[in-house]
């Protein structure tokens, strides 16, 4: 397995700009730094920086009000329009972390899983995207692979070999090996890649205690290291990593399209997490639905919408993805749909499921 003298990232993994990656250094709240394998080069076009009106909007406040709160000294700038003015990742992320605390308390809003025992509905599509863009927003973002198909890897840094160490290696030691297996995306994005190796977890994950911790100490790690934000990209399958990923994480993302067979993984997604949470004495997590790919021509899609509201209520996300070549284009370029270019359609409909999972419009900043 690799070590931090052999570092994982493949010189490929230098085309990579998933997000901004000039804006200074990334500061992190410990004193601790993952010795994460640096990018050998990034893309020379970093994404355009974050604008007041974007933030503004993710906020759910108004752009002069914002910009109010940033010019607070007699000098301050005070521009026609407030929305079209650039931030750098240290404001934008700055204001996220204060809305976040203050929804979530001072540990954030916990770690979030996207799971849906049927594949091809869009979890890494949104896991990705979302974490390429809270990362450009300049919250520090750590994604989690445990698919062994390992799509998440692959779109932000290219195929894993035999060396590299992925969640399996570090399960039982994360506060020693958990830093340096990270890999560095992009400023702000780490990612704990995957490879077919993670298959082998459930072998090793075969008492439940060790299924309970599991994916929960990894978790813990990544707090210790200061990430504001961890995702977890699940298989499409009820492996152990998948129930400890169950034990894990405060919000669980089930992202369904309007296809029997992926209203199906929903229910039983559902059924099961119900089920650990009981054989585990936890508490469920809270669950979020995303309706993917929506494409409002179908009467199917309004007919799948209305009853996944009927059923599932408030865990239903009114931001649903409309179905877009968009994301694939971004991803044959090795981009997050926030670019360059920017993928316009996509990127709002992401930002609109950051701002909820985050429940960024449910209190306002000052
Ligand atoms: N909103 C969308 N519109 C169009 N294509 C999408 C959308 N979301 C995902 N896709 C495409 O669907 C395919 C499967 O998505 P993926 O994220 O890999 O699913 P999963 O991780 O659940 O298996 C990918 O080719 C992806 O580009
Ligand atoms: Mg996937």
């Amino acid at each position: 397995m690799s070590t931090p003298a052999d570092p994982p990232v493949s010189a490929d993994s230098g085309q990579l700009a998933l997000t901004e990656t000039t804006s200074g250094a990334t500061s992190r709240v410990t004193s601790e730094t993952p010795s994460v394998a640096p990018t050998p080069g990034a893309h020379p076009v970093p994404p355009a920086p974050p604008l007041l009106g974007e933030v503004a909007t993710l906020l759910g406040v108004h752009p002069h009000d914002l910009a109010a709160t940033l010019d607070t000294s007699p000098g301050a700038r005070r521009g026609a329009n407030p929305a079209r003015r650039p931030l750098t990742r240290e404001q934008s992320g700055a204001l996220l972390r204060t809305a976040l605390a203050r929804r979530h308390g001072e540990h954030g809003a916990g770690p979030i899983a996207f799971i849906n025992l049927k594949g091809g509905v869009g979890k890494t599509t949104l896991a990705v995207n979302l974490a390429c863009r809270a990362a450009q927003l300049g919250l520090r973002t750590c994604l989690v692979d445990l698919d062994p198909q390992a799509s998440a890897t692959l779109a932000l840094a290219g195929e894993p070999n035999d060396e590299t160490d992925v969640f399996l290696d570090v399960w039982q030691q994360p506060d020693d090996t958990l830093p340096r297996t990270l890999w560095s995306i992009a400023d702000g994005l780490d990612l704990l890649p995957s490879s077919l190796d993670n298959t082998l977890l459930d072998g090793q994950l075969a008492h439940p205690a060790q299924q309970k911790r599991a994916v929960a100490g990894v978790c813990d790690r990544l707090a210790t290291l200061g990430y504001d934000l961890v995702l977890i990209d699940c298989p499409p399958a009820l492996g152990t990593g998948v129930i400890s990923t169950f034990c894990a994480v405060r919000q669980l993302v089930v992202p369904v399209c309007a296809d029997a067979f992926s209203l199906k993984g929903l229910r039983l997604t559902v059924d099961e997490m119900n089920a650990i949470s009981d054989t585990f004495s936890l508490r469920p997590p809270r669950m979020r639905v995303v309706f993917n790919r929506h494409d409002r021509r179908e009467r199917l899609h309004a007919d799948t919408l209305a009853e996944l509201r009927g059923r599932h209520g408030d865990a239903l996300l009114d931001a649903a993805p409309r179905v877009s070549a968009q994301y694939a284009r971004a991803l044959a370029t090795r981009r997050s749909v926030f670019g360059p270019p920017r993928q316009p359609v996509a990127a709002a409909d992401i930002d609109a499921c950051l701002r909820e999972l985050l429940d960024l419009n449910r209190e306002p900043v000052e």
